[in-house]
């Protein structure tokens, strides 16, 4: 099929490299022409593992073109699909002004049938809402279909998650849009759900909206773990053995960031409000995730005592997990910004992300982070920071005190290495 994916953050490009290999002519397009000229020129603007040599591959084999032109891809594709951000705007609400020019490009341009695939994530009735759009500047209804594809990809692991989704969710008015979307993925041997368009919205906000539900239940039983002394690591498998619970996503630390959880709780309890429903328990689990960083505050206030001279804390990691070069929402940042709004002078590294950050100081290296240091906080969970030479931090440090914020390091090792470990919900 030959389709026109427009937007190339996250989601797009990945979603357009993967349809390319599969088989399918994509042309990706971007209103930003510094992105699209460095694509060309097989530059990616993300970190993502693999993407660079996926879409590299595929601009060889011809199959994947980048473009800011959208309109005239739009315009010969029969599939559009729409990816651009949906960010929230002040009042919680998904911002869906990207989403609008798209709609006004299509009804611009529109002159043979296409297949509209709404990927971004989007508020329920968004579908029926652009389909109202098209009409009512013209189109005739026989050109179009709209159809709900949400995307469930994680960044990080994009790519793995995009070519073995655990499904992929159709939601459409008619069985032949729908069976055409279905043939576009036909490579992919997974479960097609075909809904309706609402409820394909809503499994996405509600997807996401549990998951951090998972994450905040999970952070919330560390506590009780602290004031037992109990080990959330034990807990957290022994729950997660019962197949109704499941074990992912129930790892305690620094609570959930990202592009995405934040942004999409408040947007579904927007919406749920709008029709006069109340989410209480959503209300709590975003409570429980910021007070989170308060916890760790707390842990880092009380591990270093009372002190004449300015505490020294060294903070590895500033994305919002690891494998990505996201800062967006960062849990990691948060910290940071209340680590020296305390006072405490702060040293940090990332492998990725050195963000202007006030009082904040970026190391070259993460051992260059720890001299001196009178806590070391390990944010962000990088294969690199577990992996460090333990002996050296220890010898390079004022202190050896380390506070896990991702409950990922080997606690009995470091113990051996003469530290004092901290986590969440960890004796
Ligand atoms: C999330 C969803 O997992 C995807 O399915 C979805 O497609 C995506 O949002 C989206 O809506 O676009 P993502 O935000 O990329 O993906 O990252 P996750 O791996 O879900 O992690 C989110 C946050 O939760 C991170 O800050 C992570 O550190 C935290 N987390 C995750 C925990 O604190 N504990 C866990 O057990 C798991």
């Amino acid at each position: 099929m030959e389709i026109c994916v427009v937007g190339a953050g996250y989601v797009g490009l990945t979603t357009a490299a993967v349809l390319a290999d599969r088989g399918h002519t994509v042309f990706c397009t971007d209103v930003d022409t510094d992105k699209i000229a460095k694509l060309r020129k097989g530059i990616i603007p993300i970190y993502e593992p693999g993407l660079t040599e996926l879409i590299k591959d595929n601009q060889q084999r011809d199959t994947l073109f980048f473009d800011t032109d959208s309109k005239k891809h739009m315009a010969h594709c029969p599939v559009i699909m729409i990816a651009v951000g949906t960010p929230s705007a002040k009042d919680g609400s998904a911002d869906m002004k990207y989403v609008k020019h798209v709609i006004t490009a299509i009804a611009e341009t529109i002159r043979s049938y296409k297949t509209i695939i709404m990927k971004s994530t989007v508020p329920p009735g968004t579908a029926d809402w652009v389909e109202e759009e098209l009409q009512q500047r013209g189109t005739r209804p026989d050109l179009f279909d709209i159809v709900s594809n949400p995307e469930f990809l994680r960044e990080g692991t994009a790519i793995e998650d995009t070519v073995h989704p655990d499904r992929i969710v159709i939601g459409a008015k008619r069985s032949e849009a729908a069976m055409k979307v279905q043939e576009m993925y036909a490579s992919l041997q997974t479960t097609f759900l075909l809904t309706n368009r609402l409820e394909a919205e809503l499994i996405k906000y509600a997807s996401n909206a549990f998951l951090a539900t998972k994450i905040s239940f999970i952070n919330e039983i560390a506590r009780i773990c602290d004031a037992y002394s109990a080990d959330i690591m034990e807990v957290s498998q022994g729950i997660g053995l019962d197949e109704r619970i499941g074990s992912r996503f129930l790892q305690a630390g620094l609570g959930y960031g990202g592009s995405c959880f934040p942004k999409d709780v408040n947007a579904l309890d927007y919406v749920a409000s709008s029709k006069g429903v109340k989410l209480d328990l959503l209300h709590a689990v975003k409570k429980i995730n910021r007070s989170q960083i308060d916890i760790y505050l707390n842990k880092i206030t009380h591990a270093l005592g009372e002190w004449t001279e300015k505490p020294r804390i060294a903070v590895w990691g500033a994305t919002f997990k690891e494998n990505t070069d996201d800062i967006r929402y960062s849990q990691a940042i948060a910290l940071m910004k209340k680590l020296t709004h305390r006072g405490y002078a702060v040293y940090a590294y990332d492998p990725l992300a050195t963000p202007e950050l006030p009082s904040v100081i970026w190391c070259s290296s993460p051992y260059v982070a720890v001299e001196q240091a009178d806590v070391l906080v390990v944010a962000t969970a990088w294969h690199s920071f577990l992996e460090a030479d333990w002996h050296k931090v220890k010898t390079l440090m004022r202190r050896p005190v380390i506070v896990d914020g991702r409950n990922a390091l080997d606690k009995k090792n470091l113990e051996l290495h003469g530290f004092a470990y901290m986590g969440v919900g960890r004796p």
